[in-house]
């Protein structure tokens, strides 16, 4: 099957920071398993970025040649998938632009993540970009003609905005979009190193797909446990507890994995032990992408070309779809009629 004949997927992440295993389990692997079935365009939304770190474009720069090291470390190819700088492809802001009149305010106002987002970055000074940043994830979606969007789980909602926005699209000018599916990844929140219910970059309780062995252990060492087992011969608890959740998404030894939390819950292994088995298991899970990382190092022109190359075609991709908005739409002046 040619790409041509192949479904699409949209799917992205804004560039401000390095990637981390939790977008691993939430997205990156259902991403690299989906690309040999779906047309994929993998996204670096920096404009997207912009909307709440507009003071630290050096940082999204930055970040754009980070995400991609991650991209392709942990497998997405680029000889399958596109992978798209936002900005260099300016019909990503044309069709934002025209969503925007199709989007009634109040679906924005009801966007469960946004809201979320809003609290933190009211105090802040939030921007108009960023409020209709969810307006302008329709355009992503909308603009390759996606019919599935792997995300993390908090994305869900803004999935589920773009359905409605395409289908009121559709209706007021004929049939141009697919209705979009979400999918989740297996693990589809994992917590944080200090037992927060989310990792997230800006509570530090992070382990990065790019963290070297010795981080790895620092930082498995220090993870927050059940807090009732001040000794190891006190039975702790399996459920809620940060370090068996990573066990079970990251080590692959299940065996080993039941032996644990049997002898956990029986208070006859300290937490020494199993911290250990949990800092060898992902040390051994990322291996293969710190290899792959460092030879993608050494040749930075491979990595530049593999964002010039996709960046291209979702280029000729957005095109053709903004001549069939502008025609459905009405707004093709110059082009014959006849
Ligand atoms: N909002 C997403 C994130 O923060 C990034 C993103 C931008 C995206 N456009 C998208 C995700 C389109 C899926 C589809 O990670």
């Amino acid at each position: 099957m040619t790409n041509k004949d192949k479904k699409r997927i949209l799917t992205g992440v804004r560039p401000t920071g390095a990637l981390h295993l939790g977008h691993y389990v939430g997205a990156l692997e259902n991403w690299t398993r989906l690309q040999e079935e779906y047309d994929c365009f993998f996204l670096i939304a920096d404009y997207q970025a912009m909307g709440d770190h507009l003071d630290d474009i050096e940082g999204i720069r930055r970040s754009v040649y980070e995400v991609t090291l991650d991209w392709l470390s942990v497998g997405l190819d680029p000889g399958k998938s596109s992978f798209v700088i936002q900005s260099h492809v300016p019909e990503h802001a044309e069709l934002a632009m025209l969503l925007s009149m199709v989007t009634p305010l109040g679906w924005l106002e009801r966007n469960p993540t946004l809201k979320a987002e809003r609290v933190r970055l009211e105090s802040e000074g939030l921007s108009v970009g960023f409020y209709t940043y969810p307006v302008s994830q329709v355009a992503d979606i909308a603009l390759p003609k996606a019919n599935l969007v792997p995300v993390g789980e908090d994305q869900v909602p803004h999935i589920e905005m773009t359905r409605e926005v395409v289908r009121r699209f559709n209706r007021m000018f004929g049939q141009t979009f697919p209705e979009p599916d979400s999918l989740v990844g297996r693990v589809a929140r994992l917590p944080g190193t200090d037992g927060e219910a989310k990792m997230s970059k800006s509570l530090g309780n992070v382990i990065y797909l790019s963290d070297e062995e010795e981080a790895v252990n620092q930082k498995v060492r220090s993870m927050y446990t059940d807090p009732n087992r001040t000794r190891a011969d006190i039975p702790g608890r399996v459920e809620g507890n940060p370090v068996f959740a990573y066990h079970d998404a990251f080590n692959s030894d299940h065996d080993e994995v039941s032996d644990l939390k049997d002898r956990y819950t029986k208070g006859l292994v300290g937490d020494v032990e199993v911290k250990q088995k949990l800092a060898n298991a992902i040390n051994r899970f990322l291996d293969p992408i710190r290899e792959k990382r460092t030879y993608y190092e050494g040749h930075p022109m491979v990595v530049k070309e593999a964002l010039f190359e996709g960046t291209r075609k979702a280029k000729s991709v957005a095109e053709a779809t903004m001549r069939e908005v502008r025609e459905k739409m009405g707004i093709s002046y110059f082009v014959d009629e006849s």
